[in-house]
């Protein structure tokens, strides 16, 4: 039977203005810093893992890794014979020394993003609080080898194809979110976006309110997403990274009927379920594949 990750973990970022960055992730996105060390400063939600986003100095913006969350220990080395097997560039499972610790291991997917998987290390209690991110909802990776990267997810860390629309596929992991990481078909393997979530629909609105206050206008929402059924609000972050805020994702169970292209489609002009946002922006649709992975080595 396939080992399946429980969601996203973490991720790390790559950064040219570290201050800058960091300021605006805990005044503005409402994270808050837990720790800095070296260059490095680690970011949590109000949920229980030690980070949720770290940012590193670099001399151009990326996504550096994205790390999924395991069960246990059992789970990780299940996991790595997953990778293994598919043939990807990896590191054996270890302890890690990086602020939060775990244990898990790095690799690289077949479109060459650093990955991870791990398992314990540091945590905080978790609480639900108005306004304040709680944890990543998802990550949406745009593909160039679609078919190979979508059975990749499946194959190596247990995602299963929940709803699949025109240009994306989504997928669960081992936990309720309808789903966790979305693939999307595009020319190249580049960030579409990170979601965080907030606990309700009010907290998206007031952070989109905030955001308007800081400069950062919304470029597509707020509306509602078909797959998923999640509330939506897209923003151009510092130095443009491609950030969502987003709440209401469906919860489903084994009783949960997939759906296909044909099914997820919207009216001509739409492009949510209310009908109340214009469609994304242009600079939504150009910073949606402007972060690449860093060249970085995988090691954890
Ligand atoms: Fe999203």
């Amino acid at each position: 039977m396939t080992v399946r990750v429980n969601g996203v973990r973490s991720v790390a970022v790559d950064v040219c203005a570290l201050d800058t960055a960091g300021e605006f992730y805990s005044s503005v996105w409402n994270l808050d810093l837990v720790e800095a060390a070296g260059d490095a400063r680690y970011f949590r939600g109000t949920g229980p893992h030690h980070h949720v986003l770290s940012l590193h100095p670099a001399r151009r913006p990326a996504i550096r890794r994205i790390v999924f969350e395991a069960a246990d220990r059992d789970a990780v080395a299940a996991l790595y014979a997953q990778v293994r097997a598919s043939g990807a560039q990896t590191e054996a499972p270890h302890e890690w020394t990086a602020p939060g610790g775990g244990f898990g291991f790095g690799f690289k997917d077949p479109e060459g993003r650093n990955l991870a998987v791990a398992c314990g290390g540091a945590t905080h209690s978790s609480a639900s609080v108005p306004d304040r991110p709680h944890k990543i909802a998802h990550i949406n990776l745009n593909a160039g080898e679609y078919d190979k990267t979508a059975r990749f997810m499946s194959e190596a860390l247990g995602f299963r194809l929940i709803d699949e629309s025109a240009r994306a596929r989504f997928l669960h992991a081992d936990c309720a979110d309808h789903f966790s990481l979305a693939i999307v078909k595009a020319g190249n393997a580049t960030l579409n976006h990170i979601a965080f979530e907030m606990i309700d629909l009010d907290s998206v609105m007031r952070g989109a309110g905030r955001m308007r206050d800081a400069g950062y206008p919304i470029e597509w929402g707020i509306g509602r997403h078909g797959p998923g059924d999640n509330v939506f609000a897209y923003f151009a972050g510092p130095e443009e990274i491609p950030l969502e805020y987003t709440s209401e994702v469906l919860q489903i169970d084994d009783r949960y009927v997939p759906r296909g292209p044909d099914y997820w489609k919207f009216p001509p002009g739409r492009s949510d379920q209310w009908g109340v946002t214009n469609p994304p922006t242009a600079r939504l649709a150009r910073i949606q594949q402007l972060f690449r992975f860093t060249d970085d080595g995988f090691r954890t």
